[in-house]
């Protein structure tokens, strides 16, 4: 039997379906699924640099160096299935009237487990975009070859990610901020709070009177504003937290 994590009266009290609830997630949540997250010992930015992969200066200057590593990422996504924390908010939609589900997170697993509607603030690593057109491919035809991939107009084919230094997706983001102020309960799942503008979402929470929840491994940034902190793995966490629904 796994340890049941200690909750507040007041988050106890809060998980009744009436309650207007957002999450956030970040890569922390799929990382009991086998991706590695970003920072910290293990992060891919102890051994990559960003500039170097993950921004359209780095693609235009080294395109195939960029497709390749977005290569190696799909492939360890490919393989991999959707943990306890990602089924919990499929429970979470289901149990909750009002719910939306905003993520940091590339890799789908959000859909993959089902839920619907899933605000994906930094894109889809499964999806491309051309660089010239804009035309978008949810999956590569087997006629489209490169490496990069060329477009049938002639331009290089990008994964449809954000990078650093690109604009979020306006309506997401719009969408992320409405519902941000106006929850009644928030949740910051898997992130450790410091790429923004999706780590000012949980203070937008905060400020506009939601009560807010982090599950993380650590405390975070947003540690010492918010009002409750659960320290451990959100495979083990967010499945508890579902036995409280009232
Ligand atoms: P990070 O890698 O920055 O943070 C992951 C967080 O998850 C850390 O705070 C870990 O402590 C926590 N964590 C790890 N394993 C966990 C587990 N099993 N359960 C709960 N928490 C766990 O990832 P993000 O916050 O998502 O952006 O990073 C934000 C953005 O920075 C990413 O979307 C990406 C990156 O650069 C772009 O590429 C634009």
């Amino acid at each position: 039997m796994s340890q049941m994590i200690s909750v507040s009266e007041a988050l106890k009290t809060l998980l009744s379906k009436e309650t207007k609830v957002v999450v956030l997630t970040g890569a922390g949540i799929s990382a009991e699924s086998g991706v590695p997250t970003f920072r910290g010992e293990d992060g891919l930015w102890k051994k990559f640099r960003p500039e170097e992969l993950a921004t359209f200066d780095a693609f235009m200057a080294n395109p195939e160096l960029v497709w390749e590593w977005y290569e190696y990422r799909r492939k360890i996504i490919e393989e991999i299935k959707p943990n306890p924390a990602h089924l919990a908010l499929v429970e979470f939609q289901n149990h909750f009237e009002e719910f939306d589900l905003i993520t940091q997170n590339v890799d789908g697993l959000h859909n993959q487990a089902g839920s619907k509607n899933v605000v994906e603030l930094h894109g889809n690593i499964k999806r491309n975009k051309c660089i010239r057109c804009g035309a978008q491919y949810e999956t590569l035809e087997k006629t489209i070859k490169g490496i990069p991939p060329k477009c049938h107009c002639g331009g290089n084919i990008r994964p449809d990610v954000v990078w650093f230094g690109e604009m979020l997706p306006q309506d997401a983001l719009n969408y992320a901020f409405k519902v941000s102020s106006d929850c009644d309960l928030f949740f910051s799942v898997g992130t450790s709070a410091v790429v923004h503008p999706a780590a000012s979402l949980p203070l937008i929470a905060k400020r506009s009177g939601a009560y807010v929840v982090e599950v993380n491994m650590e405390r975070t940034e947003i540690s010492h504003v918010i009002d409750e902190s659960l320290i451990g793995k959100a495979g083990k966490i967010m499945p508890q937290l579902v036995k409280f629904f009232m």
